[in-house]
């Protein structure tokens, strides 16, 4: 049957930064370099498999000389709308002082999705921090959110056109990954800190929510939350009681705290995990290239797990590594009849779809080798070639709608 969405509903694709800019100098640069990480990654065997060049964002996808020809061909994609961020570190490279030149770059980037008939989402904050934030110890202290309020007011006056703005991206993802499992910059691993961070994160997301709405009323603030769906199995009490706290912890409890300071909510989604005594128990039918569990049928319930809030909802992230696009067009088709099923059975006001990613870029700890990308980025030779799931993807952007086998 054919599954029309609604009017005005927004289709793109995501980007940040530090994954696609290249040429960023922060604590995520400088870390990659380090003899301690590159001694780590040889230790373990990384360097062997995938090279050492792998792990250095370096030029990236040379983004920052490239987002016209990439804007234009995001457009020939179909695409009405696109998220990428703003690097923090290259605005004010040094603490107070603020670089004319990078921000009349983001003005002309915005001025290239706009010319391309987009509708620019702006992140504030993806993850990455300049090194004179990164010395006063980023998000660990409370009197640092200041600094991160005076950046963000600052690019938010001077991008006056930019309606979409997203303050934080995934602040549980960045706090567990950075503070608690140690797996990416500064790499601690201190529950105490983690919630420190976390607790923090909600006062930037708040006090940047009330800068924002006083000097624009007009903009649209939200973050985007990575939202897990958590399915207890059987039935059994266990089971529900792990879930209830798992939900608590993960999906609402930074969402109940900034539930007043909040227009929309960015949906970034990813994971599925059954609960079934523990955590974790996939049935691991179908799997990306990272090995992460393909489960389209997850994100009709993440959707309306954040009805609650009454507030529009956007799908600010959702994708899969897949180098050989054997599945993402299936992936892409079975995950949009969810997101309609949530939209028409489960009554949530979801307004756009942003695929993660526009292009294959650099995943962080794991660097190149995932291909997230519904454009193939050859990074040789910086070429661009739409995969055949992005030819699907932009039928489906053009005509609003797609037939589907889902009832
Ligand atoms: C992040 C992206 C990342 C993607 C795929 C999200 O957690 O916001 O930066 O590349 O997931 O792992």
């Amino acid at each position: 049957m054919r599954l029309e969405f609604p009017n005005g509903f927004l289709w793109g694709a995501s980007t940040a930064a530090h994954q696609v800019e290249g040429g960023t100098r922060n604590n995520w640069s400088e870390w990659e370099r380090s003899p301690a990480r590159l001694a780590q990654l040889e230790r373990d065997g990384s360097i062997a498999q995938h090279g050492r060049g792998n792990y250095i964002s370096g030029v990236a996808c040379d983004h920052y000389h490239r987002y016209r020809e990439d804007f234009a061909l995001a457009r020939q994609l179909g695409h009405n709308a696109t998220r990428i961020s703003v690097e923090w570190s290259r605005v004010e490279p040094d603490e107070g002082k603020f670089d004319a030149a990078a921000i009349a770059h983001y003005r002309d980037v915005i001025a290239a999705i706009r010319t391309n008939g987009m509708e620019p989402f702006v992140t504030l904050w993806h993850w990455t921090v300049p090194l004179w934030f990164r010395d006063k110890r980023e998000f660990e202290r409370r009197g640092n959110v200041r600094y991160f309020v005076r950046f963000a007011e600052r690019i938010v006056s001077e991008l006056p056109d930019v309606k979409f703005l997203i303050t934080l991206n995934e602040p549980a993802v960045y706090a567990s990954g950075h503070y608690l499992r140690g797996e990416k910059p500064p790499q601690k691993r201190d529950p105490f800190l983690t919630l420190a961070v976390y607790e923090n994160l909600i006062r930037a997301h708040r006090a940047v929510y009330r800068a924002i709405k006083t000097a624009r009323p007009e903009a649209q603030v939200g973050i985007a939350k990575n939202q897990i769906y958590y399915e207890a199995r059987s039935g059994r009490a266990w089971n529900r009681f792990l879930k209830r706290v798992a939900d608590w912890a993960w999906n609402f409890y930074f969402l109940d705290h900034i539930k007043d300071a909040q227009d929309f909510i960015g949906l970034n989604h990813y994971f599925h995990n059954r609960i079934d005594g523990w955590f974790g128990k996939n049935e691991d039918a179908r799997l990306s290239d990272m090995g992460w569990e393909l489960y389209p049928e997850a994100i009709h319930h993440a959707l309306v797990g954040l009805k609650k809030y009454t507030v529009p909802v956007y799908v600010t992230e959702n994708g899969l590594a897949d180098a050989r696009d054997a599945q993402r067009e299936w992936f892409l088709r079975e995950t949009l009849a969810n997101v309609h099923r949530a939209i028409r059975d489960g009554g949530v006001d979801v307004r756009g779809y942003l695929h993660w990613s526009l292009m294959d870029n650099f995943e962080w700890q794991h660097g190149f080798w995932p291909r997230f990308g519904l454009i193939e980025v050859d990074y040789a030779t910086q070429g661009r070639k739409p995969r055949p799931s992005a030819r699907v993807y932009k039928k489906i952007c053009e005509e609003n709608g797609l037939e589907s086998g889902q009832a």
